[in-house]
């Protein structure tokens, strides 16, 4: 399931990222990727274990645990530190077709997580350049996601997936994976239909009305049996 979150960042805090990014200074994008992706991988990205990264990437965590569409899509037990990556035309940055490694460990922090979900937080407009679209295969097809920047989507880290060639301007994005603490992606996608419901009748109904009291029950009944905490 692809999944969007508009806003979580503003335009103000995207512009803000932007200008402290473009002061800095850039590296080869392999130096992160697995042993398949390095062979299709052409970007660049701020160092991972750079302050300023670190410093951003806590601005986005931020932002993240207090979302209420991330929080309930993602039931997020972990989330590894952001990175940050720039595709620029001129270079003919692209990222080929590939799986994400299941496993990521930051040895900063000691933090190690199973990629349940894949996260891109876009930080440029679409306006500002052409191709760089997001690519995700599920089976339901190929899926080209581009968005303004501020608003992220997640998608399963299990898919295929790949970023096409900018071939005018810069693409700038943040991108990073999460644990959840729903490892089975179709409980977890019913328990966000659930919510999804549940929000919608409390709208309707109030929060106080007796079946939307009992569905609450039941969502967070479904946590207690799937949740690993
Ligand atoms: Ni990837």
């Amino acid at each position: 399931m692809l999944i969007c979150v508009p806003e979580v960042l503003s335009k103000a805090d995207a512009a803000d990222f932007r200008r402290i990014m473009d002061g800095c200074a850039w590296e080869d994008g392999r130096s992160t990727a697995g042993a398949q992706s390095t062979l299709v991988k052409r970007n660049e990205q701020l160092p991972p274990d750079s302050e300023v990264a670190r410093k951003l990437g806590g601005r986005i965590i931020s932002a993240l645990t207090a979302n209420p569409r991330f929080l309930s899509a993602a039931i997020p037990l972990r989330i590894f530190p952001p990175l940050f990556n720039r595709y620029t035309a001129a270079e003919g940055h692209r990222f080929g077709i590939h799986v994400d490694n299941a496993v990521r460990g930051d040895h900063l922090t000691g933090l190690r997580i199973r990629t349940d979900l894949s996260v891109t937080l876009f930080l440029a407009e679409p306006e500002e350049y052409d191709g760089g679209e997001l690519v995700i295969e599920d089976s339901y097809g190929s899926h080209e996601i581009k968005l303004p920047a501020g608003d992220l989507v997640l998608y399963p880290a299990s898919s295929l997936h790949l970023v096409s060639p900018v071939t005018r301007g810069t693409r700038v994005a943040s991108f990073f994976w999460l644990q959840s603490m729903i490892r089975d992606a179709h409980a977890r996608s019913l328990i966000f239909d659930l919510d999804s419901a549940i929000q919608t009748l409390a709208e309707r109904l109030g929060r106080d009305d007796p079946e939307t009291v009992k569905l609450t029950g039941i969502y967070h009944n479904l946590i207690r049996c799937w949740a690993e905490v």
